[in-house]
């Protein structure tokens, strides 16, 4: 037996704190009793789950990686029109959803998936998946600033946990964070003054960008699905 909100995140409803006020709200259906504890446990494979009346039958798990050009926005649909990642995807792939997000101008590992369950736990705050980013800068980056990334920065929003920072050139550095908040490699090379000229993330959690062409996708081998799901699906 499974809590019904994790049966109907894992089924693509949406991410499992939506699935939470759905049941509250009273649109969700156990074999046609309306369910509104959020404690509630079910059979995934007997019971008959309807969400707004309709059958949620269980769906295939589909996890892509991606690796997302710079200028396109991390969203399935702009109104502003601006191309988006989802114009790279053939339409099998149009019911997927962008695991976090990378700004415009930012390239690299985009995870995207129908799994409401994993990107409830990836894009927590309690989980701290490690992103690392490779970052081109307009200048050779000094002792002092790799001192200043390594213990944290001070931001508007709060100084940013300790990081894990390498130089790979004297303008290329690789920075491993667990936070996720808005710009934050931009903001923290930007209260050192440099500039950013190019931001990649190569590699989240398990998950490593490698040699994956700008704009192409790959599904996750089955390997990657186990090490992700053992890494954050066990609670
Ligand atoms: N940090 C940023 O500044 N931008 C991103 O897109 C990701 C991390």
């Amino acid at each position: 037996m499974e809590r019904l909100q994790k049966v109907l995140a894992r089924r693509g409803v949406g991410s499992r704190r939506k699935c939470e006020e759905y049941i509250t709200a009273g649109r969700v259906e156990v074999n046609g009793r309306i369910v509104r504890e959020l404690g509630s446990r079910v059979d995934p494979h007997r019971d008959e789950i309807r969400f707004d009346g309709q059958l949620i039958a269980a769906v295939a798990m589909i996890y892509l990686l991606f690796n997302k050009p710079p200028f396109c926005i991390t969203t399935r649909e702009d109104p502003g029109g601006r191309p988006t990642v989802m114009d790279y995807l053939p339409s099998s792939y149009q019911d997927l959803h962008p695991v976090g997000r990378l700004d415009w101008d930012t390239e690299g590992l985009l995870l995207l998936t129908n799994d409401g369950e994993l990107t409830y736990k990836l894009t927590h705050p309690r989980h701290q998946v490690d992103k690392t980013y490779r970052i081109w800068t307009d200048k050779r980056v000094g002792k002092e600033e790799m001192e200043k990334l390594r213990r944290g920065i001070k931001l508007e929003d709060g100084w940013t946990a300790p990081a894990v920072v390498k130089k790979i050139s004297p303008g290329l550095l690789e920075i491993s964070i667990h936070e996720g908040r808005n710009r934050q490699v931009r903001r923290m090379m930007s209260a050192l003054k440099l500039a950013v000229n190019r931001l990649q993330r190569i590699r989240m959690g398990n998950l490593e960008l490698g040699d994956l062409p700008a704009g192409e996708f790959r599904e996750l081998s089955s390997q990657e699905k186990e090490q992700l799901k053992a890494l954050f699906c066990s609670s």
